[in-house]
């Protein structure tokens, strides 16, 4: 089942000229996680806030969970649930106050909800802090206090942007790992995110989108896969030339050395003649960043050549 389809989906905000979402087609299955990843100002908060029921598309249409989100929106609101982009804690609400008003908000009763609060706490480890007025938590802290609030509702469908934003690598995994768990309760989530390792790590399918289209989608191996036969990447880091390993791959330059993007066999030959040199090399797989660096960039590079 899909629990979410977007059909030509055009949003161009008023007074601008350049569409931010522009013909978007995607589908998300049902008890997925789902990642739209995109640079800033692609798009991805404009989706999730059209398809949470929170803006007018310019035209096109999504449905979620089967409801329409414009003609549908008020019955859609119930099934849903959202954690906003870069969202404020209200002053002077402690974590556990927001966590229970988002519960409760929802028409669910007070010792369920309280219950389920103390959950959320839990599992975002904000217990210590579950009681101290909000606006002495760092930044960190007040993200997870936003995450903690959709984490224990009866939302059928989560939409989650940029939750990881601002928090340090133990707390990032942290909250991957409620993510998954939501998802092993029966939960579609849908998040957005500018961290590649992040859309690796915790995707079922992914979509990259950049200015307001979708350039790439799949699992992020059938993405990797498809958008490039350069399976493998060699970082070079003495010894050659910018022109020479141009004959090897696809060569971009990273902090003053070099990562040739290539297949296996062309970084054996290269490997070989690395050991000739005696250079420092290192070979790998690619990455999700690596491909996302190579289509954006390739579509950037595109439309420069066109104007
Ligand atoms: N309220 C708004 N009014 C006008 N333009 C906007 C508004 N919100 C976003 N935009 C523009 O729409 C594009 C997509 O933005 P956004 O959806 O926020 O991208 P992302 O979340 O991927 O960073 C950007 O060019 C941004 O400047
Ligand atoms: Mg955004």
């Amino acid at each position: 089942m899909k629990a979410l389809q977007a059909h030509q989906l055009s949003k161009t905000y008023r007074k601008s000229k350049q569409p931010a979402l522009d013909s978007l087609d995607l589908e998300i299955d049902a008890g997925q996680i789902f990642t739209m990843l995109g640079r800033n100002g692609a798009g991805k908060t404009t989706f999730l806030r059209i398809a949470s029921t929170q803006l007018l598309p310019t035209s096109g249409t999504v449905t979620v969970l089967g409801l329409d989100a414009v003609k549908d929106a008020k019955e859609l609101r119930g099934r849903i649930a959202m954690a906003p982009q870069e969202a404020e804690t209200i002053y002077p609400l402690t974590p556990r106050d927001h966590v229970l008003l988002s519960l409760r908000m929802r028409g669910m009763e007070k010792g369920e909800a309280t219950k389920r609060a103390q959950e959320a706490l839990d599992a975002l480890e904000l217990t210590e802090v579950a009681d101290v007025n909000s606006d002495w938590l760092s930044g960190g802290l007040k993200q997870r206090v936003i995450v903690a609030m959709v984490m224990r509702t009866d939302a059928d469908l989560i939409f989650l942007d940029e939750p990881t934003i601002g928090l340090d690598p133990v707390n990032r995994r942290r909250v991957w790992d409620q993510l998954t768990r939501l998802k092993q309760s029966g939960k579609t989530i849908v998040l957005t995110t500018h961290y590649m390792d992040e859309a690796e790590a915790l995707s079922d399918s992914l979509v990259i989108i950049n200015k307001g289209k979708v350039m790439a989608s799949g699992t992020p191996r059938s993405v990797k896969a498809a958008v490039t036969s350069r399976t493998t990447r060699v970082d070079v880091f003495d010894k050659f030339n910018l022109s020479e390993l141009g004959a090897f791959g696809h060569v971009v330059t990273i902090a003053g050395r070099f990562r040739v993007l290539t297949d296996a066999e062309a970084a054996k030959r290269l490997g070989d003649e690395a050991v000739a040199r005696n250079a420092s090399i290192a070979i790998s797989p690619v990455t999700l960043d690596d491909v996302f660096v190579d289509i954006v960039g390739e579509a950037e590079r595109g439309e420069e050549n066109g104007r």
